[in-house]
């Protein structure tokens, strides 16, 4: 079974483009207390190399594209992510990597807490070891 869950967000599309709305434990299924985005990445500088112990977050690329690499201890996965209509999870315990950034790349983060670098798991020794 694959360990990368994509959710499809409906597009409202017509002739003047497209719009796509999250909405807050409805088609984002958690809270929403904190949104971030990162653009001007480098292809050659992947980002990310970290778990959370609690944080649920949902990753949309909203313009260009990337890779996200998915480890759960037991398996990875690598995912494009290249429409804005896709949003990855990203549970916790889900060791992430971002990477192979398009040069337009925007990615855009929505989670369901504020910023807390104690929640962080940054060593993947550490990562191995305190998986349940
Ligand atoms: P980090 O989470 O390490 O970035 P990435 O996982 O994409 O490589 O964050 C980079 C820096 O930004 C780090 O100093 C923490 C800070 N930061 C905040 O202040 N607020 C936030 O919401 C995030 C995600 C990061």
């Amino acid at each position: 079974m694959s360990i990368i869950n994509i959710i499809d967000l409906s597009v409202i599309g017509d002739k003047r483009g497209s719009l796509i709305s999250l909405e807050q434990c409805r088609n984002v299924p958690f809270e929403i207390k904190r949104v971030y985005y990162m653009y001007g990445m480098d292809s050659q500088l992947p980002r990310g190399f970290h778990a959370h112990k609690r944080l649920r977050q949902l990753a949309v690329c909203v313009n260009g594209s990337c890779e996200v690499l998915i480890d759960n201890g037991n398996s990875q996965e690598v995912v494009r992510l290249n429409d804005p209509s896709k949003g990855l999870l990203i549970e916790p315990y889900q060791w992430h990597v971002m990477q192979s950034f398009t040069r337009d790349c925007i990615l855009m983060v929505l989670a369901d807490d504020y910023y807390n670098e104690s929640d962080y798991i940054r060593n993947y020794d550490d990562f191995l070891r305190n998986l349940q």
